[in-house]
C-alpha cells in the first residue's frame, strides 16, 4: 500500500485530537445538509480525528470514515467510543480507497492534494467515482493557492531562493487533557511552482512540568490546485454538473474566497 507524505501522526495527530474540533465550525453544517437530504450513506474521506464525522454520527447519520493515518483513525475511534459510537473506519490513502460498499455522498474536507502526487490525485478522483452510487455526489473543498500571502510570495524566484525557512521552536504551548503541554512550529521547506507542490515541515514538542518529554519533525507535501484545473480533472474522471461555491456558504465562488467547494455529480 502506498502511503502519503503527511504529518498527521504521533504528536501532530495528538494535537489534532486535542484542539482541532474548534477549527472552522461552519464546515460541519455545510456538508451535513448534503448527507441529510438523501445523501446517505456517506463517506468522510480523510476524516482525521472525526471533527465532522463524530457530529454526523451523533446526529444519527450513516457515515463511514477513511484516512491514511492509522494514528488519526485510532484517535477518532477512541473519541467516538467515549461517546458511545462505533464508526466504520478504514486506514487507506485516498488514491487506494477501497471500501466494501458504495456511497451516495463522498466528501473530502481539508485534505485533497495532501501527501500525494498529481497522478495519485487523479487516481483518487477515479476511486471516488467508482465508489459512488450511480446518482452520487462528490464534495471537495480546496484552499486556493493564493489564499495565504506568505505561501503565495514563494512562487517568485527571489523569494524561493530563501527557502528552506529556518527551523524553529513552538512560540507557545497548549495544555492537553493528559496533563502535558503541546506546541507546534511550521516552516516551508520547498515550493516548486512548475509542479505546483509545496513541502512544509512541522516541529512538534510535548512538555510536562517544564521538561521536554518528546519532540518530532514531520513533513507534509501539498499539491496546489486552481479552480480550473480541478474542474478539468473532475470532467476527465467522469463527473458532470459541477458547481463551485465559496467558503462553505452556498454562494457561487468569488475571487475573494480563500476556500472553494466543488460539488460534482457522478455521470
Ligand atoms: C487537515 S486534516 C483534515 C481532517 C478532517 N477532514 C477535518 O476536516 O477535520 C487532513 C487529514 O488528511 C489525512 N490525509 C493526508 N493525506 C491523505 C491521503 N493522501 N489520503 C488519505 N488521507 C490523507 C491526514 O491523515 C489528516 O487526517
Amino acid at each position: 500500500m502506498g502511503g502519503a507524505v503527511t504529518w498527521h501522526y504521533g504528536l501532530v495527530a495528538k494535537w489534532w485530537a486535542e484542539f482541532n474540533d474548534e477549527f472552522r465550525p461552519h464546515e460541519i453544517p455545510f456538508f451535513q445538509r448534503y448527507i441529510e437530504h438523501g445523501g446517505e450513506p456517506a463517506l468522510d474521506v480523510a476524516c482525521g480525528t472525526g471533527r465532522l464525522l463524530i457530529p454526523y454520527l451523533r446526529a444519527g447519520l450513516d457515515v463511514d470514515g477513511s484516512d491514511v493515518s492509522a494514528d488519526m483513525v485510532a484517535l477518532c475511534r477512541e473519541k467516538a467510543t467515549r461517546q458511545g459510537l462505533s464508526p466504520t473506519l478504514f486506514v487507506q490513502p485516498m488514491h487506494e480507497l477501497d471500501p466494501p460498499r458504495r456511497y451516495k455522498t463522498i466528501f473530502v474536507c481539508g485534505a485533497f492534494g495532501l501527501g500525494s502526487t498529481r497522478e495519485q490525485d487523479v487516481q483518487s478522483l477515479r476511486r471516488f467515482h467508482e465508489h459512488l452510487e450511480p446518482d452520487g455526489t462528490l464534495l471537495i473543498d480546496l484552499e486556493v493557492p493564493y489564499a495565504d500571502g506568505e505561501l503565495w510570495r514563494q512562487w517568485l524566484k527571489d523569494e524561493r531562493a530563501r527557502l528552506p525557512e529556518p527551523s524553529g521552536r513552538p512560540r507557545s504551548l497548549r495544555p492537553a487533557s493528559d496533563g502535558s503541554e503541546l506546541g507546534l512550529h511550521t516552516r516551508i521547506v520547498e515550493l516548486d511552482p512548475l509542479t505546483q507542490r509545496v513541502t512544509y515541515e512541522m516541529h512538534a514538542e510535548q512538555w510536562r512540568n517544564g521538561v521536554l518529554e518528546a519532540e518530532e519533525d514531520r513533513l507534509l507535501n501539498i499539491g496546489l490546485y486552481f479552480r480550473n484545473e480541478l474542474l478539468l480533472l473532475l470532467e476527465q474522471t467522469g463527473f458532470g454538473d459541477v458547481i463551485v461555491q465559496g467558503d462553505h456558504n452556498d454562494a457561487e465562488a468569488t475571487r475573494d474566497d480563500d476556500f472553494i467547494v466543488f460539488i460534482a455529480q457522478k455521470r
